[in-house]
């Protein structure tokens, strides 16, 4: 089996798998990170993305082959329990979610965003997340908790 050589949260990684192997089955069934979820499998629910050299991708349709000597950030490369990233602890403050299964692909997509625009208006953010399907309809308290983690954000940048 050929070995695929990418760097996953920090940490370079090879991988010996089929080079059409999905990201998605790379990253949970190769690598244990779970975070990233299976949703649709078809590209269309948002729930399986990542960061690709910062830019959210859906790993379900990527190929592993499509992110050789890329960078790939998931949700367990975004905080930790002992210190959340201001995205997740504001999810937490505002009660952002249900079953949580769609919240791994809204914070990373969420993440995107505010990398590149730290004070987005509340259209944008509902604009950049517009790929991320919530089921559970948790749509109005995810919208409060990008906003609340970009003012958190812009404040400590400002001190
Ligand atoms: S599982 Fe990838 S977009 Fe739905
Ligand atoms: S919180 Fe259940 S799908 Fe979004």
């Amino acid at each position: 089996m050929p070995t695929t050589s990418l760097t996953v949260n920090g940490r370079a990684v090879s991988v010996g798998a089929d080079p059409d192997t999905p990201l998605l089955d790379v990253l949970r069934n190769h690598l244990g990170l779970v975070g990233a979820k299976f949703g649709c499998g078809l590209e269309q629910c948002g729930c399986c993305m990542v960061l690709v050299d910062g830019k959210p991708e859906k790993s379900c349709g990527k190929a592993l082959s499509a992110v050789a000597g890329k960078n790939i950030l998931t949700i367990e490369g975004l905080g930790t329990p002992r210190a959340p990233h201001p995205l997740q602890q504001a999810f937490l403050d505002e009660q952002a979610g249900q079953c949580g299964y769609c919240l791994p692909g809204i914070l990373i997509t969420a993440k995107a965003l505010l990398d590149h625009n730290p004070a987005p208006s509340r259209a944008e953010i509902a604009r950049a997340l517009d790929d991320n399907i919530c089921r559970c309809g948790s749509h109005a308290r995810i919208l409060r908790a990008v906003e609340r983690a970009a003012a958190q954000m812009c404040g400590e940048a400002g001190r």
